[in-house]
């Protein structure tokens, strides 16, 4: 009986302690922990903030930006040891305040000290990430360390309460070389300017080669339907009608092949033009 008593009372001690630890909330009145809770996709980020205790570490600044990473992208890190983690993440804690109006204010590349270098523990630039501006408004975050690529990207803000605290989501975790193994993006990179162009070659062929009978319609059907392309359709192969026949332009039986090859051409000429219009918007 008496060792029950005991062994409850201990149970709400422990409760207390950890109600009273948990609600450490910073002297500036934010907790990282409550912030993210309002992000579904942030939890596991979070839960290894807790479990790291940097969450309290955070709480005690006045001025700090956090890089969270959502629950798809923390895979590659919640399963190593705590204190790997844990250095791990320091690095996702700067020791000054970013959202995203002071990003696009930033030189091209700049070098922010994380908390990582606080705990005396950095070689090198391990408690150094960078970030770089791209063209476009995006950014990317690497470790300074040299030729560490820049992996992760910036997603969007998460929170700000300026000067204080901001939290921006980026796509992935940052390892500093020596923290542990390294998690490289996956393959397809996200720049845009390149793919302008193989469309418009790969979009002119398959004009070219399936004009035959009734993919007419569907191929064409903006600019070409009003005409009444079914008629044409019996034609094979429109490509070739023109060479046939160049002598007679004025007979029915003549007439259609030519006009349809043409129309043909007229309309690839338009989906071209559709497709560049669209490749500059
Ligand atoms: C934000 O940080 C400044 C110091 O940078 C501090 O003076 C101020 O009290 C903080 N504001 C809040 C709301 O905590
Ligand atoms: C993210 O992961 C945490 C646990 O790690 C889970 O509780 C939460 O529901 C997940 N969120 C989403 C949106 O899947």
């Amino acid at each position: 009986m008496m060792e029950l008593k005991a062994s409850s009372s201990l149970v709400v001690l422990t409760a207390l302690v950890l109600l009273f630890s948990s609600s450490s909330v910073s002297v500036n009145g934010f907790d990282i922990i409550k912030i993210l809770s309002n992000h579904p996709n942030l939890l596991a980020f979070s839960d290894l903030l807790s479990q790291t205790k940097l969450n309290e570490a955070i709480n005690k600044r006045k001025t700090i930006t956090v890089l969270a990473v959502d629950n798809s992208s923390i895979g590659g890190l919640s399963d190593r040891p705590v204190d790997e983690i844990k250095n791990i993440l320091s690095v996702h804690v700067i020791l000054d305040y970013y959202d995203v109006n002071k990003l696009k204010k930033l030189p091209k590349t700049s070098s922010w000290t994380t908390m990582f270098q606080s705990t005396g523990n950095a070689n090198d630039k391990q408690g150094y990430i960078n970030c770089t501006r791209l063209p476009g408004e995006q950014f990317v975050f690497g470790s300074a360390v040299k030729d560490s690529p820049p992996v992760a990207k910036f997603v969007k803000s998460v929170f700000s309460q300026p000067f204080n605290i901001s939290v921006l989501q980026v796509s992935q975790p940052i390892v500093a070389p020596g923290l542990g193994d390294v998690i490289l993006p996956p393959p397809p990179p996200p720049y845009t300017p390149p793919p302008a162009m193989p469309p418009k070659a790969s979009r002119k062929k398959s004009n070219a080669s399936a004009p035959v009978a009734e993919g007419d319609d569907d191929e064409f059907a903006p600019s070409d339907s009003p005409i009444e392309a079914p008629i044409e359709a019996p034609a094979p192969e429109p490509v070739e009608a023109p060479a046939q026949s160049p002598p007679e332009p004025k007979d029915e039986a003549e007439a259609p092949a030519p006009s349809s090859a043409s129309r043909l051409y007229l309309a690839s000429g338009v989906a071209l033009a559709g497709f560049t219009a669209m490749a500059f918007i």
